[in-house]
């Protein structure tokens, strides 16, 4: 059975698969017909145990544009509110011949888990503060398509990176791809075990923008805190908020990214999100294709 369960232990070339494929299923979905027949034979549910807009509408969209037949799930509307159990709710969908799971999960290792306790093969989409495998595929090949080249550019990313998995796969991806990769936010916002993952650590954000070609700016995800960790919004946005003035102070222009949702105003001005230096909507776009190329890839091997 094959999975894609995090960054972590995929090698080189499967990213650069992933991203060849990808390549081709853009230029698929921007003819006129944006469909192609590969996965009529493939069913794929989705299931969503937390909110998302980005990664769900993108799977739904690339699993329709690979023909495969889609069903949605969506924790709050189902019987796990009655109490049934992950592995029950996950067996009883694939007893309606399902082949394939995508799945969001509020815990850490949900993915791993569910890959262990069922026979099916399994995408992890964002499980707690674990990984997000598809957005950091989507977001290196989102830097590859502006700078022509992941390997050799400093990326930092900037903010709460110990609640992202965002931040976690990413580290991965780039690192893996030979890209220079620093962390930058509040200590308290950092992992205690920040510097095993090999990146360097900045806690002044000018000096990490100095450094960097492309600076990728996180959400903090209050939803995840028991405590509060930041004494206030309107301290980290003094901080740890790109703007306008800020990057207009660098000697050079460099690429803005975010994962989204944005909180506009806390992280990120709206004249930077806005400007031609962010590429936010273009890491949306090319998770389309991003996904389409992780599916096929999986349910190539299903078929043989
Ligand atoms: N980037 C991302 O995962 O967004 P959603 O939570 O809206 O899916």
């Amino acid at each position: 059975v094959n999975h894609l369960l995090g960054i972590k232990n995929l090698q080189e070339k499967d990213i650069q698969l992933i991203f060849e494929t990808a390549d081709h299923f853009k230029e698929v979905i921007n003819r006129p017909i944006k469909k192609v027949p590969s996965l009529r034979d493939i069913t794929i549910a989705n299931l969503f145990f937390e909110n998302s807009t980005r990664t769900k509408l993108s799977f739904e969209l690339a699993e329709k544009r690979l023909s495969a037949d889609v069903i949605n799930f969506s924790a709050g509307q189902s019987s796990v509110k009655k109490g049934e159990t992950l592995i029950d709710t996950v067996n009883n969908i694939l007893s309606m011949k399902v082949d394939m799971v995508v799945m969001r999960h509020p815990n850490p290792g949900a993915s791993v888990f569910l890959s262990k306790h069922v026979t099916a093969n399994i995408i992890n989409a964002g499980d707690g503060a674990h990984e997000h495998p598809t957005q950091a595929l989507l977001d290196s090949y989102s830097i590859r398509e502006r700078l022509g080249d992941v390997a050799g550019k400093n990326v930092v990313i900037v903010g709460d990176i110990l609640h992202s998995r965002v931040a976690l796969s990413n580290i991965y991806a780039l690192k893996l791809q030979g890209a220079n990769v620093m962390v930058c936010g509040p200590k308290t916002l950092l992992p205690k075990h920040i510097d095993k993952l090999g990146v360097k650590v900045e806690t002044n954000l000018l000096k990490a923008l100095q450094w960097c070609d492309v600076a990728n700016m996180l959400r903090v995800q209050n939803e995840r805190m028991e405590i509060s960790y930041f004494p206030s919004t309107r301290e980290y946005t003094q901080q740890f908020g790109v703007n306008k003035t800020l990057l207009e102070s660098l000697d050079k222009e460099i690429t803005i990214m975010h994962p989204g949702p944005i909180n506009r105003g806390v992280e990120i001005t709206s004249d930077v999100a806005d400007s031609k230096q962010a590429i936010i909507l273009d890491q949306v776009q090319n998770g389309v294709a991003i996904r389409m190329a992780v599916i096929y890839l999986l349910a190539s091997k299903i078929k043989q």
